[in-house]
């Protein structure tokens, strides 16, 4: 018998997870993106990561339909944005320094680090979708991550 829900998610809760926006793009060129912590790295021969997409965000059918992704880490002054991102729907990219990398999912200039990525794999889970990536540009630069633990924001001390 599977675990009881709320239980479930206090539990997971004490995973101190990295904080993400993941984006993709629609058919039309518009940027879509969702906070995520989520993310995971697979392999390093090919290079692979995943993300799991909750079914009922507006981004899910864009991460189908574009099969391309972009991971962008976030850093600790970087609370503001995963709030914006977390929130369905609406202009979220507004007056937020972004290009179009080389998948053509958007990248967000400020982040502490990114992956863009070409979908190989998608795989049903339950309410999420696993999306698997194969990484084709990546970048980082200096800084600390932003981190979430127990439902609230953390910095690394
Ligand atoms: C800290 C945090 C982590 C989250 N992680 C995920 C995640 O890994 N996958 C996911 O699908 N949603 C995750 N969410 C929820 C989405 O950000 C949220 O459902 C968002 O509103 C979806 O946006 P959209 O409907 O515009 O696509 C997370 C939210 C927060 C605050």
């Amino acid at each position: 018998m599977p675990i009881d829900q709320q239980e479930f998610r206090r539990v997971l809760g004490h995973f101190a997870a990295g904080v993400t926006i993941i984006t993709a793009v629609g058919d039309d060129g518009t940027p879509y993106g969702l906070t995520a912590t989520a993310f995971t790295s697979v392999s390093l021969d090919p290079p692979l990561v995943l993300v799991c997409v909750v079914k009922r965000s507006e981004s899910h059918p864009h991460f189908h339909t574009s099969r391309v992704f972009a991971v962008n880490f976030l850093a600790t002054d970087h609370e503001h944005l995963s709030r914006r991102f977390a929130v369905s729907g609406g202009d979220k990219f507004s007056e937020l320094g972004i290009r179009v990398g080389v998948t053509g999912a958007p990248v967000l200039s400020e982040a502490l680090g990114h992956l863009e990525c070409k979908t190989v794999e998608i795989v049903e889970a339950g309410d999420h979708t696993i999306f698997l990536g194969q990484v084709e540009a990546a970048d980082a630069r200096e800084g600390e991550p932003l981190v979430y633990f127990r439902g609230g924001y953390r910095e690394i001390k």
